[in-house]
């Protein structure tokens, strides 16, 4: 059987995560897509290509829940083994516009487990699951591409929850940076987004010296 690249994306119910799914949908290519809700549209547009998908249900706010689901799919070898790894940190929120004191706490409290605790924690998961998949001997590629915004870097007034949530992000790619990769196997390709489809960037090496080849392999 001919080994399948996994792509995880998160936030691809609609808006750009759903525009991202629908170019990522292809029959070499495993999607597995999480959000809240299922989109029937993108079920269908797999059907039709026959292209593997799969949606899951699960509130990200639920991190560890979110988190200790992804590990243990990931923990369970597929078919043949994947032929590269991808999580893309695609969902965001945006909670009520105003003075920080005016966010009701639970819309405070989710914007930011949505928009920084969800993806430091998937980005945990997979970065687990994938470095044992290296020490069983596996060399595919793995990459994760988090979706940021401009007001990550510049703070914009009215949005404190969401720019923390974004610099936060941001912020959290350097630090394996800056503590280095000791070994081999921790080399693994990130990169940070900001702005809108069609201004996506290939994800690449963050962390440890590229491997030969393509720049973004680990
Ligand atoms: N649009 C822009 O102009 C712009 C600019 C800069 C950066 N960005 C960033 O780009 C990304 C996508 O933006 P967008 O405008 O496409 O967003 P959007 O249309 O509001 O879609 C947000 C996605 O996130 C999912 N989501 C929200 N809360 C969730 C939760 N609790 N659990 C699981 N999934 C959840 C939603 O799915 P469900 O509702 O089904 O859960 C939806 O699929 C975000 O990270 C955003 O910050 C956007």
């Amino acid at each position: 059987m001919t080994p399948q690249h996994l792509t995880i994306l998160t936030g691809a119910s609609r808006g750009m995560g759903l525009a991202m799914a629908h170019q990522l949908l292809g029959t070499d290519r495993h999607l597995l897509c999480i959000s809240r809700q299922a989109n029937d549209e993108l079920t269908a547009e797999a059907k039709r290509l026959g292209a593997p998908l799969t949606q899951w249900s699960q509130d990200l706010a639920d991190t560890t829940g979110a988190a200790h689901r992804l590990q243990t799919f990931l923990d369970s070898p597929p078919a043949s083994p994947w032929a590269s790894a991808t999580l893309i940190n695609n969902a965001g929120v945006i909670p009520r516009i105003g003075p920080l004191d005016h966010c009701p706490p639970d819309d405070l409290a989710n914007a930011l487990r949505v928009g920084l605790e969800a993806p430091m924690q998937l980005t945990a998961a997979f970065l687990r699951a994938t470095t044992a998949w290296v020490d069983a001997g596996w060399r595919g590629p793995r990459k994760v591409l988090n979706i940021s915004s401009g007001l990550g870097r510049s703070a914009m007034a009215a949005q404190a929850p969401y720019c923390a949530a974004k610099a936060g992000m941001d912020h959290s790619w350097r630090a394996p940076c800056v503590a280095g990769t000791r070994r081999d196997r921790h080399r693994h390709a990130g990169a940070t987004a900001r702005g809108r489809p069609g201004g996506l960037p290939r994800p690449q090496p963050l962390c440890g010296t590229p491997a030969p080849g393509p720049a973004h392999s680990a």
